[in-house]
């Protein structure tokens, strides 16, 4: 049975993907900040859970010690990594860039980028030495270049995470690791995320234009979960890009959008207390 070691799972998009891969017999690792939400996520995965067996552990990602740790706890459980996916993600406040404080900025980034970079550069480690696995990071706003006011340092990390990606595979490619490396684009999905700002220490109020494009082109995340799992589970190829919300995808939900009225904000909220 394959293991599987998520980060940030303990909601959202993590924890949505841990329950597809249980479901597909993948052995299961979730690991957190949020020390009560990974115990209740893991009381939940578990009441699920038939063939395949799920762990938690704590993870802060912008700790080395702590991804050294959960490194060590996913062998001892289950002996073999055969799957990592960098999915821990802070949002932006909606600010210009000089309106962050250097303490924003540091949180975002060390998130977003560096988290990845620090697990990756661990992980890989120990996935040369075993000549398999795979490594998927999570993209966001910023990865394909847009840019608005308010997501410009998120979209700066993001788009980091892509070009880091990339650099990836061409490293394990000519090194010929036996490593596998992809790339997670789940376009817009309704959770926490949208409304809560730099792990959670801010609230994001969600303008009616935002909301409005939010509605049309989100979705919630078990759905983008089962999509990235499936892809993820079958795939054999380096330098793969898993993507929900294609351009196509995206211009067809435009054009039908008035016959295909949705509102995930009453149950999400917009961010006002
Ligand atoms: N929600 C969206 O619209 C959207 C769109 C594109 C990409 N993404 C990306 O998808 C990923 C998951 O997003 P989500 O919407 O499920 O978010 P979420 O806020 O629901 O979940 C993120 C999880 O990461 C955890 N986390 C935060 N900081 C951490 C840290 N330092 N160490 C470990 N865990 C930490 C949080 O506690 C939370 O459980 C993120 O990388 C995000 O940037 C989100």
């Amino acid at each position: 049975m394959k293991t599987v070691v998520i980060t940030g799972s303990a909601r959202g998009l993590g924890f949505e993907m841990a329950k597809v891969f249980l479901n597909n017999n993948v052995n299961v690792v979730i690991s957190d900040v949020n020390e009560e939400n990974l115990k209740k996520a893991k009381e939940n995965l578990e009441s699920i859970s038939k063939n395949a067996s799920v762990e938690a552990c704590k993870c802060n990602v912008t700790n080395t010690e702590d991804i050294e740790n959960l490194i060590k706890f996913a062998k001892e459980k289950f002996s073999k990594i055969d799957i990592w996916i960098n999915n821990a993600g802070v949002n932006q406040p909606e600010k210009a860039i000089w309106e962050l404080t250097e303490e924003e900025i540091n949180i975002i980034l060390d998130v977003d980028l560096k988290g990845t970079i620090n697990a990756t550069r661990l992980i890989m480690k120990e996935m040369e030495a075993q000549k398999s696995g795979a490594i998927y990071n999570v993209e966001g706003y910023g990865s394909n270049d847009a840019m608005m006011l308010g997501l410009s340092i998120y979209g700066t990390a993001k788009r980091g995470i892509t070009y880091f990606t990339q650099a990836l595979a061409k490293e394990n490619e000519t090194r010929n690791t036996g490593v596998i490396v992809g790339r997670l684009s789940p376009g817009i999905m309704i959770t926490d995320f949208l409304v809560n700002a730099v792990g959670d220490k801010e609230k994001i109020v969600l303008s009616e234009k935002t909301k409005k494009v939010y509605n049309i082109l989100g979705d919630y995340p078990d759905v983008i979960a089962k999509h990235m799992v499936e892809n993820m589970l079958s795939n054999t190829k380096n330098d793969v890009h898993i993507e929900w919300l294609t351009n196509r995808k995206a211009a067809w939900r435009f054009m039908t959008s008035s016959f295909n009225k949705r509102d995930f904000f009453k149950t999400l909220g917009d961010g006002k207390e």
